[in-house]
């Protein structure tokens, strides 16, 4: 009991420093956030985070059914749904966040940000991994649905409403239902800018086409040594070509 207790009180000091990261992302985040003091008291979807803290740490601690009966008060205050067994991490903003389902299983990233709506479902009565993974920064709009044990990779974005059944590459955009991607990576807007370190298009096909060379001379070395062919016919492969990932290759 007095254990813990004890358990509990060694938590506040974290959870303190982490419900002030969850006030800094809101401010990064919305821009209709005007104060720390007005994240804190009128955002719903920080209110949630902060509930569900709490909802998370009793369901790891074995309080089950205690963890589920704060679940619900955190439904019926603040209209976000979050399993006590969903894992999120630091920094996570839910903007106004109404109609938001989070499955048991699900784990959201640190800096993701979820707008109202977004269900991260299952796709399986079994009682296995059976929600999204969520990796860092993801953005996810309105209305989306993630279902399935399926990988967001860090940075992607789903466009509201898209209905996501397959894993995402990080940084990648995808929109539609079922979501298809509409950018393979999206470039930081900071990178973009970047006008002296614009990407060289023929370079890099350049550079795409020797390491294609370079992994299938490596083939053809594996099958002539599995085959036992001489050194001989090795040499009359042509002249020799630069280390393919060297630094030096410039695609000239
Ligand atoms: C997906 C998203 C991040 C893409 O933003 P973006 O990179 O600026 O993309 P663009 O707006 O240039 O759109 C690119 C293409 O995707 C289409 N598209 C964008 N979002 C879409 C969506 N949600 N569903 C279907 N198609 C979409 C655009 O029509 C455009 O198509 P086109 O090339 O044929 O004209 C953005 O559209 C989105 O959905 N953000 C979520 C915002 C949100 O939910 N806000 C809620 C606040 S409560």
């Amino acid at each position: 009991m007095f254990g813990a207790a004890r358990r509990w009180l060694a938590r506040v000091p974290r959870a303190w420093e982490s419900a002030k990261d969850d006030v800094d992302a809101v401010l990064k985040n919305d821009p209709a956030a005007r104060s720390p003091l007005e994240v804190a008291l009128v955002y719903p979807g920080v209110h949630a985070v902060w509930m569900h803290r709490v909802a998370h740490a009793l369901w790891t601690d074995g309080f089950g059914l205690s963890a589920r009966v704060v679940g619900h008060a955190n439904r019926f205050l603040t209209g976000i749904e979050i399993h006590p067994g969903a894992t999120l991490g630091r920094r996570v903003v839910i903007d106004h966040g109404m109609g938001v389902v989070i499955g048991e299983t699900a784990r959201v990233g640190d800096g993701c940000l979820l707008y109202k709506g977004v269900v991260l479902g299952g796709t399986k009565l079994q009682r296995t991994q059976r929600h999204p993974q969520l990796g860092a920064g993801v953005v996810v709009g309105s209305n989306a649905c993630i279902l399935g044990n399926i990988v967001v990779g860090d940075g992607a974005r789903i466009g509201s409403g898209s209905v996501v059944v397959r894993s995402v590459p990080a940084g990648a955009t995808v929109v539609g239902v079922p979501a298809r991607i509409i950018t393979p990576a999206r470039t930081p807007l900071e990178q973009s800018l970047d006008h002296a370190n614009l990407p060289d298009p023929v370079t890099e096909m350049i550079r795409s086409l020797a390491s294609e060379d370079a992994r299938l001379r490596q083939r053809v070395a594996r099958l002539e040594e599995a085959l036992d062919l001489g050194r001989d016919a090795q040499d009359e492969s042509g002249p020799d070509l630069a280390p393919l990932d060297s630094p030096d290759f410039d695609g000239g």
